[in-house]
Order: structure tokens, then sequence, then C-alpha cells
């Protein structure tokens, strides 16, 4: 900042002295809220245009405002603005940089209002970024799923539960698994979105003011849908923030299983998966390592995802209406947690576009038909058989193979008979994972109809054209 003389400190018109450079230190918040400063000043031309509007600030001189307040915002962004402790926040901040390029007429822009309705709405701005800007990178990721699902509907593996071979799926289907779970988390965004997108500003420190404001024309300058409807509520409702960072928290957990899924099936003991070496990491003392970072990451930061939240949950927990100085402490969870859980989406979006699946490793994991054990059972439904009975049969199927030492699907049609009646030969044919999968196109199964299906609605409302 340029200034001669040492900044006059945040107004203590009541008070004697200036605070002890302790207090100073504690309350600084500009090396977080600065972070605001496109959004404090949208605000600010916003009610100053209106207080114009109103009669309230003459309009020569809110027009000079507006056009000096572009000028901070640039030297914001290039960081030509110098932090000052004893200015506190951004707010301050940026009123101290119009007082030097506009003199005395900055004195009018604070007119109705308060940092404390100021803070709120400088948020609800930011939370309707940030939804979009999360929003727009959970799709870059269901993208890169979706492109991938459609180079393998017909690449089969096993499905697992408890991290056990269950049933066979395609790989398509398990990619589109992810996308199903992206696709909640951008609803939820919308939602956050929705909810945040009203203006606070009018209610000043906690009980509104004496002067005439249009609070439905700054919310309409504002591109937001409408006003708050109580003034203490508004200087004291962090709600949005919280929900955003449970939608955050959520989406981040949903990147980590997808995470850990890379971490495995990228293992020599798997072998699914090999990352592309742009995606890939290297060990600093191991010359042959190939490390899995960004699954890693994608777990680690999702931990940090939820702290954000149990922090901002905690900081609002038995806060007395109204505002209440703890709420300065919600910026830095506010402000990282959304732009983290957008990077780790774009380097997984990277990760899941580049990497190579190895369909003949997911065939062989796939075993000798233990995975289609249950189609044995339902064969058996199917002639009549209560299913319990039929589970028992194949059951004791599993152990007369593992008695003979061969894999259940290399039982023989006598073999079967004598287990029960009802078993055919034909009852071989369960063995074949491909054709048990044609036979599963229930809506939302595997079957390749139904997954093509979901492939092509999924591309549709993701803007993506073959
Ligand atoms: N930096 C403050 C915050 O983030 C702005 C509001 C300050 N209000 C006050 N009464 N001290 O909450």
């Amino acid at each position: 900042m340029t200034r001669k003389n040492k900044a006059k400190p945040v107004s203590r018109a009541a008070l004697s002295g200036e605070a002890d450079p302790r207090l100073v230190a504690l309350s600084v918040s500009i090396q977080d809220d600065g972070a605001l400063h496109a959004e404090d000043i949208r605000g600010s031309q916003a009610h100053v245009t209106m207080l114009a509007k109103q009669g309230i600030v003459p309009a020569a001189v809110a027009r000079r405002l507006v056009k000096a307040l572009d000028r901070v915002r640039d030297e914001f962004a290039a960081g030509k603005i110098r932090f000052d402790p004893a200015l506190e926040d951004v707010h301050t901040h940026v009123e101290r940089r119009l007082g030097e390029l506009t003199g005395k007429d900055a004195g009018y822009l604070h007119a109705g209002r308060s940092r404390n309705d100021q803070v709120a709405l400088d948020e609800r701005l930011f939370i309707v970024g940030a939804c979009d800007r999360t929003d727009a990178a959970l799709g870059r990721l269901q993208r890169a799923l979706c492109l991938q699902g459609r180079r393998h509907q017909r690449t089969i593996l096993p499905g697992y539960t408890h991290l056990q071979r269950a049933q066979p799926v395609s790989l398509a289907h398990h990619l589109l698994a992810h996308v199903e779970m992206l696709g909640r988390d951008r609803q939820r965004l919308a939602e956050v979105r929705a909810r945040a997108a009203v203006s606070p500003l009018g209610s000043g420190a906690l009980a509104a003011t004496t002067l005439k404001l249009d609070r439905e024309a700054v919310a309409k300058a504002l591109g937001l849908a409408g006003v708050t409807r109580n003034s203490l509520d508004a200087v004291s409702d962090r709600d949005s923030a919280i929900e955003l960072l449970f939608a955050v928290a959520l989406s981040a957990v949903h990147l980590s299983r997808l995470g850990e899924e890379i971490v495995l099936w990228t293992t020599r003991e798997f072998g699914f998966m090999t990352l592309d070496d742009a995606f890939a990491t290297g060990s600093s003392l191991m010359p042959q390592k190939k490390n899995p970072d960004v699954g890693e990451l994608a777990r680690g930061r999702a931990g940090r995802a939820i702290g954000d939240l149990v922090a901002l949950l905690s900081i609002v927990k038995n806060l007395p209406l109204s505002y209440n100085r703890d709420l300065q402490e919600d910026k830095r969870p506010l402000l990282s947690g959304p732009e983290a859980l957008a990077l780790t989406a774009d380097a997984l979006a990277g990760a899941v576009e580049t990497a190579t699946f190895h369909a003949g490793r997911m065939e062989e994991a796939l075993g000798g038909g233990e995975a289609l054990a249950t189609d044995a059972a339902e064969y058996l439904v199917e002639r009549g058989v209560p299913f319990r009975e039929a589970h028992e049969a194949v059951g004791a199927a599993a152990k007369l193979a593992a008695r003979l030492g061969k894999p259940l699907a290399a039982l023989d049609a006598a073999e079967w008979r004598s287990l029960h009646r009802r078993f055919d030969a034909d009852v071989l044919r369960c063995f074949d994972a491909r054709r048990s999968l044609s036979r599963r196109e229930l809506p939302g199964g595997p079957g390749p109809k139904a997954v093509a299906g979901e492939l092509r609605r999924w591309e549709r409302s993701l803007g993506i054209r073959r």
C-alpha cells in the first residue's frame, strides 16, 4: 500500500489509546480474508450505487467510488496492497485504500452498512462462486470416467464386497458408480448455491438501519435471488458455509474412495490399472518405484475436508445471537476447502483419463467360477427350488470342488447332479461371465444394455459428443 504515515487502526472511536500489539496480532485476518477482496468490492460497488439512487450519497461521488474500487480490486489482484495488521481485515484494507485514492469521498461508502453484514455478503458471494468452480471440476472428473467407461463396456472384472471377489461386472458399470456419486455431489452443490444466493446487506450490525436502503436493488445488482428476512439471523448465520463444507467433505470422501481404488488397482497384486507416467510419482530413494500419490493425496485431502467441516460447526456451536467475533475463524476452512476439492478432482480426472486398464488381468481375477456361484443357485430357483435350498446346494458344490482340488467351474454335470436332482448338464453354462452379465438387464444392473443406456444418459447430460 502506498502510504506515507502509519495506518490509522480500525475504528476505536470510543476507546483511548492504541490496541495492545498482542491483541492486534490475534485479531488480524487479512492473510485469510484478503482472498475475498473481489467479492468485497463487488458488494461495495452495488451498495454505493444503491445509496446514490436512494439520494443518500451524491451520484457523482458514487460514480467516482465505483471507479476507484475497480482500481483497488486490480491492485489487490496484482498483490500491490501491502497488508497491515493494524487494519485487521479485507474490509478495512479496501476502505483505507479507497480513502487514499478518493479522500473524503470514501467516507460515504459505509453508510447503512456494518462489517457484519458486509462479511456475510462476501461469504455468500464466495460460496456461489465456489459452488460453480467445484461443480465444474467434478463435471470434468465425471467426463473422464465416462470416457473410460465407453472404452470398457465389454471389459469384465469381479465386483467386490468386503474386498473379496463377489460377482462379475463390467468396468463401465464400475466407473459409472463413481459418476453417480459425483452426480449427487453436484446436485448438493446446486442446492447449497441456491440457498446461499440471497443478500444480507441492509442488516447492518444486527438491527438494520434508519436509512432508506433498497435491499432488493442491491441483491438484483449482485445477481442474487432475494434478501435475507431477519437481520439478527443474517449477520450471524453461517449455514451456507457449513452446507458447502459438508458438500465438499462428502465429495472429498467420494474422491477418497476412487483414490483408494487407484492405489489398490495399480499394485502388482491387483494389476488392474497402470497410471500414465505424467500422473505417477517416483521415490527419492528407490529408483524402481512408480507411486500412485494422486490416489493417496485424494484420500488424505478427505481428512482435511472433514476437519474443515467439524471446525466450522464447532465455531458456530453455542453462539448467542447475533454476530460474534468467533465467526471470523470461519475464513480458513471456508476459503481453502472447496479449492482443494477442485484441485483433487482435476488431478484425478487426468489420472483416470490417461490410465491404462488391463482387461486380461481383470478377467483372470474372475477366477474359476466362484464369482458365478450365485448364478448356479438362481439356476435352481428358476427350476422351482426355494432359494435357501439352492444356496445350500451350491455351497456344497463349492466344498466338493475344494475337496477335489479344482475350481467350481470345472465340476462336471454328474457332480452337479449328485448335489441336487434339479441340476442338468446346462448348469455349466452359468460359468460364462459374459452370459451372466447379459442376463442382468434390470434397470441399474450391470447388463451391457442397461449400462450402455446409463452411459448414454450421462454422456448426454455431461455434453459429451461422440
Ligand atoms: N473480520 C470480521 C469477520 O470476519 C468482519 C466483521 C467484524 N465485525 C466486528 N464487529 N468486529 O467476522
